[in-house]
């Protein structure tokens, strides 16, 4: 039946008063009717459109999910990269950012936007002509992935806007409040599922959802802080005329940004709104300052991937205090005792800690932790918790100080246990299938003590261990065969010398090319090869001074583990040489390890911070003081990509050299 003028007039009304009622709910938490009233109002609409369809329009509030689940996120890429911050954690570091953004624009001080920095995900919106028509999350900047479909069923976010411009990009943040998310984990913990450990986490797995019927039962929200894209010319001139702008488009914006002036007021909100985080009904991780005038903006400029006129100010890792129920040692790799305290749970940051590494005797020593006494835990992002410190004016009168043992019962057996979990390792000589359990009872029936012995094992002796089938056992052998033809890098990383990591094989190799020569290398020689200091040096030469680790390795090749020979180029025609390059942040792609040793193997020289004498920096996302510093010395900065290139090209290093910092707008 067509809609007569009367139903079309009454959906019409329907869906205005809809949408201000959930605009004064979601976005304005200021609500004017109850939840049932909404309801009715929404059921009217409901069955309104379902007697004429032709009264379905894209932005009607029926119609936030809809259509069948995806099979994958299509990639997007952004007109214009999302650009990270870099970041300060101190006062110092945010008054030498204001000093630098000052002198530039030869002022005494500046004026900025404080905006809550939200702990959750930046996503571009793209409206035309008022409507919604495309949501993307960040991804690495460039390309993000299209979630448009979910973006649709977070109510905080209008489908259409108050005003139409052609062509907006708004920018902000995803994320879950403090209480949605315990609902949220509670009614997902009652049906048996899986449970998010912090609200980042749990918007992140929300809005990727392939099916968004899931998104929409999420509580997501949204708070937007910026424009990308627009195509109008009346672009407001201020980033706090551009949130007014926002908030007059009917999107959601923080109520605690402020306009401040100076360092002075700066400093005093973040310790304002630092004082009053744990109260908000959301996770901060610290306030972003943004210069305000949009014409100082664009004097100020980018480098790399983050704008030189905004910066994040951190606030400090989250810290709780917990007791320490006992200490437990383990055995490392290299038969090193490290002790672990065993905590009282403690949520640290959304996540229950219940170990803690308190590294070796010596932390223990220093910081005198024993088993009884109040600690201070903390976790800075995802690194393993540590003990901060003990709270000694809680400390139980009979405590003891705890003493590390010399030794643990079977700690010559665990230590070889370690020692060929770690060369089985994905990074060592990868042998799939060869895991943890399976190398214990290997050691304890006396099948193997040394990682040379893996090959002799026959599938006869495997199938006779517990919970192995023949085929089973015919995997694992097929897999230590399968590992015989390796790399230098990867055998050196995996014979477990003290102190050789992924990054130090690696130079290694690319020093020595050969087994032979690192084997016939003096401390001395050994010292020239890049980041090889002398406790590392005198490590590896103590290694290979033990005669049980040449029979090992002698046995290894016996037995039929072999590599090429590994490229050395002469010193002199090394494209690198003499450079000297500094590593900050996450790259998006490759690991610190890896860029470092590519670096190193074209002859770099990769430093730990930053000086007169560096060269280049490549900087990451979250790239702190180091950025800032390398900007403050006018020294080169690179992004992945840009060094991905130079990798690829080094000859282009001259261009890298002289070329001003990168800026991508
Ligand atoms: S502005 C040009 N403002 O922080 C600067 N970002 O490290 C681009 N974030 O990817 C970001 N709150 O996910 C900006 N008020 C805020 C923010 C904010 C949270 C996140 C955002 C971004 C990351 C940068």
């Amino acid at each position: 039946m067509a809609a007569s003028d009367a139903a079309r007039a009454r959906a019409q009304s329907l869906k205005a008063e809809l949408e201000r009622h959930s605009h004064q709910y979601y976005v304005l938490d200021d609500p004017l009717i109850a939840d049932a009233d909404y309801d009715a109002l929404m059921r009217e609409l409901e069955e309104l459109e379902a007697r004429h369809p032709e009264l379905v329009s894209a932005d009607s509030p029926t119609q936030r999910v809809g259509g069948a689940a995806a099979t994958q996120f299509t990639p997007v890429r952004h007109p214009l990269p999302m650009l990270s911050l870099s970041n300060v954690f101190d006062a110092e570091e945010f008054g030498d950012f204001h000093r630098r953004c000052a002198e530039q624009l030869g002022l005494e001080h500046l004026e900025f936007v404080a905006e809550p920095k939200l702990d959750g995900l930046a996503i571009s919106l793209i409206y035309e002509h008022g409507l919604l028509v495309r949501a993307a999350t960040r991804g690495d900047g460039t390309t993000g992935e299209d979630v448009t479909a979910n973006v649709r069923t977070i109510r905080a976010i209008p489908l259409r806007l108050r005003a139409a411009p052609a062509l907006i990009e708004v920018r902000g943040e995803i994320y879950m409040d403090k209480r949605g998310f315990h609902a949220m984990n509670a009614r997902q913990e009652a049906a048996g599922l899986k449970t998010f450990a912090n609200p980042r986490n749990a918007a992140a797995g929300s809005l990727r959802q392939l099916d968004a019927r899931i998104t929409a039962t999420r509580p997501l929200t949204m708070c937007c802080y910026g424009i990308g894209q627009f195509d109008d010319s009346a672009r407001p001139a201020t980033q706090w005329a551009t949130l007014a702008f926002l908030r007059e488009l009917g999107l959601r914006v923080s109520p605690e940004s402020r306009v401040v002036s100076g360092v002075e007021q700066a400093l005093a909100y973040y310790r304002e709104l630092g004082a009053r985080r744990a109260a908000l009904g959301y996770e901060i991780d610290g306030i972003v300052y943004k210069v305000n005038a949009l014409a100082q903006q664009e004097q100020l400029g980018f480098v790399a991937r983050a704008p030189r006129w905004a910066v994040a100010f951190k606030f400090p890792p989250d810290e709780r205090t917990t007791r320490v129920l006992g200490i437990d040692v383990q055995v490392g790799r290299t038969g090193a005792l490290t002790p672990v305290a065993r905590l009282e749970p403690v949520l640290v940051g959304g996540v229950t800690v219940t170990n803690a590494t308190l590294h070796n005797a010596d932390e223990i020593r220093r910081k005198d932790v024993r088993v009884g006494d109040l600690v201070v835990v903390r976790r800075a992002g995802d690194v393993i918790p540590e003990v901060v410190r003990v709270v000694l004016e809680e400390r139980p009168a009979d405590s003891v100080p705890y003493e590390l043992p010399e030794s643990v019962p079977d700690q010559a057996l665990a230590a070889r246990v370690q020692a060929i979990i770690h060369f089985a390792s994905r990074r060592a000589l990868d042998i799939e299938g060869l895991g943890e359990k399976l190398i214990e009872q290997l050691v304890q029936a006396g099948l193997v003590s040394t990682v040379a012995d893996l090959y002799t094992l026959t599938v006869e002796q495997l199938a006779a261990l517990e919970r192995m089938g023949d085929k089973s056992a015919a995997n694992v052998i097929a897999a230590i065969e399968q590992s015989k033809a390796t790399s230098l890098p990867r055998l050196l990383h995996g014979l477990g010398i003290r102190e050789v990591g992924e990054a130090t094989a690696g130079n290694l190799a690319a020093a020595f090319g050969r087994l032979e020569r690192i084997r016939a290398a003096s401390v001395e020689e050994l010292e020239t090869v890049n980041d090889i200091g002398p406790v590392v040096a005198a490590s590896i030469a103590a290694w290979f001074a033990d005669a049980g680790n040449l029979e090992v390795l002698e046995q290894l090749i016996e037995r039929g583990v072999h590599w090429p020979e590994f490229e050395v180029a002469p010193a002199e025609q090394l494209p690198l040489k003499g450079v000297t390059v500094v590593l900050t942040g996450t790259l998006p792609n490759l690991s610190r390890d890896e860029a470092k040793a590519r670096l190193q193997a074209l002859g770099a020289h990769v430093a730990g911070s930053v000086s007169k004498k560096t060269d280049l920096v490549v900087a990451g996302e979250e790239a702190g003081s180091k950025l800032d510093k390398a900007l403050a010395l006018g020294i080169p900065v690179l992004d992945e990509a840009a060094l991905e290139a130079l990798l690829a090209e080094p000859a282009r290093i001259k261009d890298c050299l002289t070329a001003p910092a990168a800026d991508p707008s």
